[in-house]
């Protein structure tokens, strides 16, 4: 399967979409999953309120240099003016496509009627889609929950909205914002919001990996699939999705010494982007997760916690994974 997908001027060659994932999806860890075949990649969230955008965090989060075209920059607010404003700022620094969240369920952004928290109000959500398709000249896309909660289940009535105000592409969650993260994601409203709009609709939601991308894909007719969550510590997921959309064929899963090299590297643009202190801290994180993904590997990653500084984390995964594979080829 090849994609024909286009936001405004961006072809996207692949129809296997990085989320956005504040805390996640940092330049370093975009970059890798592009290089590993995702068609589009989406920035953490950006709050609207240029006036925190000299604290740390928000510095990293718009830090966009030598990103592959397109960058999409996700910008999170309620009010329409300083949406707008926001968008044009971030455009002014290199955003490509400006992606709006009201699909983020997250206290922090709801409590200021910001994020999911906005489908409640449909006025609303007319007003700062329209104030940002009109402050900038770049294509605008749009990602929500399937409404605010499964009684108003609003998504369809907010995808035709978005479509006739001139939003390229939408993204959809198949949760509302009451139901958090729990049960399962319901692709039903997705499938209906795809059969009334034109424009293009990803399908998002506990995407796991190949198989489910597929009936996914053909159970919604959307125009690709946005994985989260399955990203974390398994970048490959985009290329053996990709692989599998467009061949039918599953690729073998990566050998260790490819995942040691793929965890190295991202080691190393972690500690590069963040410097020694912050890297070493978010390394933590994105490492426990590629661990998860092997065996027999708790007590190290326990040690590799405790561990203070870039070069004996480095070298403290390099160790770990030579001594698996010379077992595994002594047992071979
Ligand atoms: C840690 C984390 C951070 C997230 N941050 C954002 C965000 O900044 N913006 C957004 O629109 N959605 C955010 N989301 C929601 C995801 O983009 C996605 O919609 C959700 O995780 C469901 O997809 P999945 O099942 O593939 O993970 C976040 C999710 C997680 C787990």
């Amino acid at each position: 399967m090849s994609s024909n997908i286009a936001i405004g001027p961006y072809a996207i060659g692949n129809p296997v979409i990085l989320a956005p994932m504040a805390g996640v999806t940092d330049r370093p860890f975009r970059q890798l999953c592009r290089q590993l075949g995702a068609g589009l990649v989406v920035s953490e969230m950006v709050t609207a309120d240029t006036r925190l955008w000299n604290s740390r965090k928000s510095r990293f989060r718009l830090d966009h240099s030598g990103e592959k075209a397109p960058i999409s920059v996700q910008i999170a607010g309620g009010d329409p003016e300083m949406m707008a404003a926001a968008a044009r700022e971030n455009v002014r620094r290199g955003a490509q496509i400006i992606d709006i969240n009201m699909g983020c369920p997250a206290k922090k952004v709801c409590k200021k009627a910001a994020g999911s928290a906005l489908l409640r109000d449909e006025r609303l959500v007319a007003d700062i889609l329209q104030a940002v398709v009109q402050s900038v000249s770049v294509p605008v896309t749009l990602k929500i929950r399937t409404g605010w909660c499964p009684e108003t289940r609003n998504g369809v009535t907010i995808a035709r909205m978005a479509e006739d105000i001139g939003i390229s592409a939408l993204a959809v969650h198949g949760r509302t914002r009451a139901c958090g993260y729990h049960g399962q994601a319901e692709f039903d409203t997705i499938a209906d919001i795809v059969s009334r709009v034109k424009i293009p609709v990803f399908a998002n939601g506990d995407i796991t990996g190949p198989a489910r991308a597929r009936q996914v894909l053909d159970y919604t007719g959307a125009a690709a699939v946005m994985i989260g969550r399955a990203a974390q510590g398994r970048p490959w997921i985009f290329r053996e999705i990709a692989h599998y959309l467009a061949t039918g064929e599953r690729l073998p899963e990566p050998s260790l010494e490819e995942v040691r090299d793929i965890l190295l590297a991202h080691l190393g643009e972690l500690h590069r982007f963040y410097g020694e202190v912050m890297g070493v801290r978010i390394a933590r994180k994105h490492v426990g997760w590629y661990l998860k993904t092997l065996a027999n590997s708790e007590s190290f990653r326990k040690t590799f916690l405790q561990l203070d500084s870039a070069e004996a984390q480095h070298a403290s995964v390099q160790t770990w994974f030579e001594r698996r594979i010379n077992r595994g080829a002594q047992a071979a």
